[in-house]
């Protein structure tokens, strides 16, 4: 809200600075502003400070270049939902030193949603959000966003979080700064019951607590439609709209 009151009054004082050096020094034309060139994701944090540990994660598994290849060809943008520094250093000791390359890579991949956000669309996503971790089964890399009138709390059923300032956004890249870091299900949390052979229709779950029943109904039948739920309403709608003109000709 108060980045755009501010952008147009940036806008306005600029107009206003245009018309005056205009008119007194005739056509001195302002400086190229260059083209805008890809992303660069490692200068938005750099500038907003407190984000020098994601930085370098990003850097070492190689995430950060994948954005930016990601956003370069993707119509749908991406969030990234950024931990402080200090989120980082909350987490006990040794918890980042412990794990190997690919689980470090699935822990940054997990705090990256390959779709545009706007502030205004958390209150609209369905539950559970697919990351670029994957998999986002309860156990796997489930990433819940909801909302209350003036929060916007993220759970990953290890840790709940919270969405606190928006630090970039350009309609195609959006980032936000969370207050801690999203650990994993599939890292950091409780595993499946054992025996749970090969995926198996949903048909015989016997001994299961109410973790696995929520996982079974709700989230993996949602899994896979993530943030895309929209898509599937009109894939959905347009069968129908044949089925309808269809119906009214023959
Ligand atoms: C991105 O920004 C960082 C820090 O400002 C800089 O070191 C790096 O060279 C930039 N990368 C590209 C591709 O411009
Ligand atoms: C961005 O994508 C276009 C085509 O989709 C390609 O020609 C260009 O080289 C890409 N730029 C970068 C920096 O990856
Ligand atoms: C979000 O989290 C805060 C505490 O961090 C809690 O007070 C609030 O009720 C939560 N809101 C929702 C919608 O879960
Ligand atoms: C996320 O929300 C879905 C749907 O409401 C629910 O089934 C699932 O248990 C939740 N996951 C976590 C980790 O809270
Ligand atoms: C997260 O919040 C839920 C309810 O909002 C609570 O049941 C759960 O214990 C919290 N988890 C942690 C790790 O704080």
């Amino acid at each position: 809200m108060s980045q755009h009151f501010i952008s147009i009054h940036f806008l306005l004082l600029l107009l206003i600075l245009l018309c005056t050096t205009t008119t007194t020094t005739l056509a001195q034309p302002a400086p190229a502003p260059g083209p805008p060139g890809p992303t660069n994701i490692t200068k938005i944090l750099e500038k907003a400070g407190q984000f020098t540990t994601l930085i370098r994660l990003l850097a070492i598994t190689n995430v950060g270049d994948q954005i930016k290849t990601q956003l370069n060809n993707s119509k749908q943008g991406m969030t990234i939902l950024a931990p402080t520094d200090n989120a980082f250093s909350a987490l006990s000791a040794g918890t980042l030193n412990s794990l190997n390359d690919q689980q470090k890579d699935e822990l940054i991949q997990f705090h990256v949603i390959p779709t545009f956000l706007a502030t205004s669309q958390f209150q609209t996503l369905s539950n559970p959000i697919r990351t670029q971790a994957g998999d986002s089964t309860y156990y796997k890399f489930p990433l819940n966003i909801t909302t209350s009138s003036n929060s916007v709390n993220i759970t990953t059923g290890v840790v709940n979080a919270t969405l606190a300032n928006s630090i970039y956004s350009d309609g195609s890249l959006a980032v936000y700064q969370v207050d801690k870091v999203l650990l994993p299900m599939s890292l950091f949390g409780p595993q499946p019951p054992a025996a749970a052979p090969a995926p198996e229709p949903v048909k015989d779950k016997k001994k299961t607590g109410k973790d696995d029943t929520a996982a079974a109904g709700d989230g993996s039948a949602k899994a896979n439609s993530g943030v895309v739920f929209l898509r599937g309403d009109l894939h959905a709608f347009i069968p129908g709209v044949f089925a309808l003109i269809g119906m009214i000709y023959f």
